[in-house]
């Protein structure tokens, strides 16, 4: 069956234009999009885009009226497997109280208490609140169990909602080794990644003072690379570590958050593979300054743009609020943003099926309710997400759309 979306003002479609099927060497290099545009769907595929007015024939039809569609949001970095909430600390911050890695413990606490049950809920709950708002790839942590067992159950329960599984027992030490950093890095680097590497895709470390030091963390990402897995870091959030140069050292798809960079950092990510993640939701709800995104790419560094949903330093589950922030406080250009948080995410995954709209892409789309994608960021706080594609499958918003 193909389906004709047709009268689409303007379909961004990242510009990957071709007929092969995805290829990384067709990856999307930049921000495209073609106007008074139809796409036709296909067997959950791309089949063609164009302009509206030379659209072949398909099984059905829907009418944008004209609204922007673009790729789904690709969120490539979230931490949703946990319990608890930490609503009284984002009001202590608010007031003054500064942001501290060791938060993280108190949500460890909760997440070992919660049943399985409870935890899918949790993940499935936000999940569907991506979805709705546009996100259809997204990339799931483990990192609040910390225990052999809660970061199995973590993993394997992220991985009944996505294929981006990420290995986080590297997120801080627990209390349990308070005194023998060393002895936990060993559990993570031994019986933990045993039991985990199963189920993930990624290994992730927290590489930061109060975290992970360069030694520490380059033995978790050996490991795990050492296990079939691939490395993504969080690097250089609090403070200009060694985070960034190790992700580039050992060729990390994505070093996550690049809040504190210097001169050699910025370099490293320019002329490697290595996407720069920035998260400019933690930098709102932790009222720290913004990382540099036009340092990034005037250097010529792959940007991406994630949510970090987490219950610490972020708890959004919005691409349209990141891009809103990339956009005004880190004076991304709407196309700059918008292709962060498509094909960005896709190169930060390492995916070429997702992020843009070519043909052969996955039929991931998004409809919203204006014109062209600038509605992302112009209309700030609104909920513009109309409709939602996955697969080609409709999944969400289409009761707010007139014969949609
Ligand atoms: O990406 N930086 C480390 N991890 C999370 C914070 C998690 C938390 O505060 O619970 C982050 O910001
Ligand atoms: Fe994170």
């Amino acid at each position: 069956m193909s389906v004709l979306i047709t009268n689409i003002a303007e379909l961004t479609t990242n510009g990957q234009e071709r007929s092969a099927a995805p290829d990384p060497a067709a990856a999307p290099t930049g921000f495209a999009a073609v106007t008074d545009a139809a796409l036709v769907i296909e067997q959950g595929r791309v089949a063609w885009t164009g302009p509206a007015s030379r659209a072949p024939a398909a099984d059905e039809m829907v009418d944008a009226e004209g609204r922007a569609v673009l790729p789904g949001f690709v969120d490539s970095h979230a931490h949703l497997v946990f319990a608890g909430e930490r609503g009284a600390e984002f009001a202590a911050r608010m007031a003054g109280q500064p942001y501290r890695a060791g938060g993280i413990r108190s949500t460890v606490a909760a997440t070992r208490q919660a049943t399985d049950g409870q935890l899918r809920a949790n993940l499935r709950r936000l999940a569907a609140e991506m979805l709705a708002q546009g996100i259809t790839t997204f990339e799931c942590k483990s990192g609040y169990g910390l225990t052999v067992g809660d970061e199995e159950r973590s993993v394997a329960i992220a991985a009944e909602v996505t294929h981006e599984v990420t290995y986080l027992g590297a997120h801080v030490v627990p209390p349990e080794f308070d005194g023998d950093p060393a002895g936990y890095v060993d559990l993570v680097c031994g019986a933990m990644l045993d039991a985990c590497a199963p189920h993930a895709r990624w290994v992730d470390v927290f590489c930061e003072q109060g975290a992970f030091g360069r030694d520490e963390a380059a033995a978790v990402l050996a490991a795990g690379m050492a296990a079939g897995l691939q490395a993504r870091v969080h690097a250089n959030q609090l403070t200009a570590g060694p985070g960034v140069q190790l992700a580039v050292e050992v060729g990390a798809a994505s070093a996550d958050h690049c809040s504190n960079l210097t001169d050699a950092d910025v370099e490293a990510l320019a002329t490697s593979a290595t996407a720069a993640t920035l998260l400019p939701g933690v930098e709102f709800s932790t009222r720290h300054p913004y990382p540099d995104a036009r340092r990034l790419l005037d250097a010529g560094a792959t940007v991406a743009l994630a949510t970090d949903c987490n219950p610490g330093s972020c708890f959004t589950s919005s691409m349209p609020l990141c891009i809103a922030l990339a956009v005004r406080e880190m004076h991304m250009t709407t196309q700059e943003a918008v292709w962060a948080a498509t094909a960005g995410g896709a190169r930060a995954l390492r995916r070429t099926d997702v992020g843009h709209l070519g043909v052969g892409a996955r039929a991931d789309l998004v409809m919203i309710d204006g014109p062209s994608h600038a509605y992302l960021a112009y209309r700030p706080g609104v909920p513009l997400v109309v409709g939602v594609w996955r697969a080609g499958e409709r999944l969400a918003g289409g009761e707010r759309l007139a014969g949609g």
